[in-house]
């Protein structure tokens, strides 16, 4: 069987869309997300026939390793994180064509080292071969590595410079406006936007990407989907996970920059924004960023639009859990919040008056990501709720993970000799109709950034954008220090503030 009539969204993948003779450099080769992510993606992508034919993968790193033990390294990687078995003769390809260059990342001579690197890959490939810089690196070095790339020749907008070159970059894209915008200056200076793929994984979910089908390709949701029919939204993007052994990172960050500055925000101008006029990465981004615009600034007084947290001591998956402030690398008294609630109003034709709601945190009561949409009730001149009439406001919620799917709550007659009515859901779950082997984010985005599809990528301006809006949060949270930091117990699903943040104007929570 086709692989397109298997998966319906392999079409989306399908062969037609091949990558020129491609060079990835990894920057950060020996980091976290190069061993569980970056790796296994590209060897997924090699699984299913989808890299190049010259495909070649360079590790970049401070440490000396032998391009031998890169490759053992790599191949480890892959047996512990890939979403398949692994198969040596799928990994003995790319292995064949994984090498390391060992170099600071403040080095000049370095980089020299790396163009030579790659031109001797291109003349063994024998044709133009574009280089794809993977900076999966601490965001101390950004900055440095973008303009040794500059400098080397090899962002590929200098004169003489042989190699077609794109860059990719991972988050955090600054950690408020003006790093933000000092990072995009940086960006700008060596590379051109086109040739820029800023990720935010979450866009690479095959349900974020569901949401753009169903609301364009099915006829019934549009005409409903604005303030005359949509009571409200609510974007919940819970974890089990604390923070690890992350707390040196999270200390640095915070909620609102990890998950809501990002993950949250995209899922919430994927969901509001207008049909944009193709499916052309441009026209997507321009309606996402002009929707982050119509959102109005928050009240940030004590009875505003925000409530933060840390979560206290409880019991994650029926084992005690210590809370944040006894967990290692976080300072004693810390200011960071695990756990942040939005109110958000965006003020356009569409949206008026419909309160969005965004909330995500660390240990919370299950792992989670849905966007709930909830429709206004019907006039209840037949069916008034009472004893006889048990009725729920209808609610269409996309989960994104796990049991990726789609569920709608309707209400029923219960059976039987008299007219009384129930709450009951309609699911559409993706591992029931497709199977259960879906692609992993990063390999979606892998191959879009060799493609030269920008679609699923954050540009400069949505991330400034997002930015504008968030800053003045983290600001009054510096300002009010402890002040006004809420706690949940882990386990939990958050904080007494957050469920505040609704009741005040008579929402609640959906338990997802
Ligand atoms: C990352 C955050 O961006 O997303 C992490 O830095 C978080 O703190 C992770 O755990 C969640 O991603 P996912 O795909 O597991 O929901």
């Amino acid at each position: 069987m086709a692989d397109s009539q298997r998966h319906p969204f392999l079409h989306g993948l399908s062969k037609h869309r091949g990558a020129p003779p491609t060079v990835v450099v990894i920057f950060g080769a020996s980091g976290d997300l190069t061993a569980r992510k970056l790796i296994p993606a590209v060897y997924n992508l090699g699984a299913d026939s989808l890299l190049p034919t010259d495909f070649h993968l360079v590790g970049y790193g401070r440490k000396e390793i032998p391009d031998e033990e890169f490759r053992k390294l790599a191949a480890d990687a892959i047996k512990e994180f890939s979403r398949r078995e692994p198969d040596e003769k799928v990994w003995d390809r790319i292995a064949s064509n994984t090498t390391y260059v060992a170099g600071g990342y403040d080095d000049p001579a370095a980089y020299q080292r790396l163009a030579r690197h790659i031109d001797e890959i291109e003349k063994r490939v024998g044709r133009d071969v574009q280089a794809l810089f993977y900076i999966s690196t601490p965001p101390s070095v950004f900055a440095p590595i973008l303009r040794n790339l500059g400098a080397a020749g090899l962002a590929g907008k200098h004169l003489g410079a042989p190699h077609h070159a794109k860059v990719i970059i991972e988050k955090p894209f600054g950690r408020d406006l003006e790093s933000a915008l000092a990072l995009n200056g940086t960006i700008r200076s060596v590379f051109e936007e086109h040739q820029v793929y800023r990720i935010d994984h979450y866009l690479g979910k095959e349900t974020v990407q569901d949401l753009l089908v169903q609301r364009f390709a099915n006829a019934i949701f549009e005409p409903l989907w604005n303030r005359n029919y949509i009571d409200s939204v609510q974007i919940t993007v819970a974890e089990e996970v604390g923070v690890g052994t992350r707390g040196g990172y999270y200390e640095q960050s915070g909620c609102l920059r990890d998950m809501i500055q990002n993950h949250t925000m995209q899922l919430l101008a994927l969901t509001a924004m207008e049909p944009p006029v193709s499916l052309d990465a441009e026209a997507i981004r321009d309606e996402k960023v002009k929707l982050l615009k119509a959102i109005q600034p928050l009240n940030l007084g004590g009875n505003g639009d925000v409530a933060r947290a840390q979560y206290s001591e409880g019991m994650i998956g029926g084992k005690a859990v210590p809370g944040y402030l006894s967990e290692e690398g976080i300072a004693p008294g810390s200011k960071t919040e695990t756990f942040a609630a939005l109110r958000l109003s965006i003020n356009n034709w569409r949206w008026q008056g419909v309160p969005f709601y965004l909330r995500s945190g660390k240990r919370m009561a299950r792992r989670v990501s849905e966007i709930a949409i909830n429709f206004k009730r019907p006039p209840g001149t037949l069916f008034a709720e009472g004893e006889k009439f048990n009725l729920a406001n209808n609610t269409l919620a996309f989960q994104i993970q796990p049991d990726e799917g789609l569920g709608m709550i309707l209400n029923a007659k219960v059976p039987g000799l008299e007219t009384r009515t129930q709450p009951v859901k309609m699911n559409f779950r993706y591992a029931t109709t497709f199977g259960s082997n879906t692609p992993e984010a990063y390999e979606r985005l892998v191959l879009d950034a060799m493609i030269g599809d920008g679609t699923l990528f954050i540009r400069g301006d949505e991330a400034e954008t997002s930015w504008k809006l968030c800053t003045p949060i983290l600001q009054a949270w510096v300002e009010a220090g402890r002040e006004g930091m809420d706690s949940y117990p882990a386990g939990s699903w958050g904080p007494a503030s957050s469920e505040a943040l609704l009741t005040k104007h008579n929402h609640f929570w959906r338990q997802p």
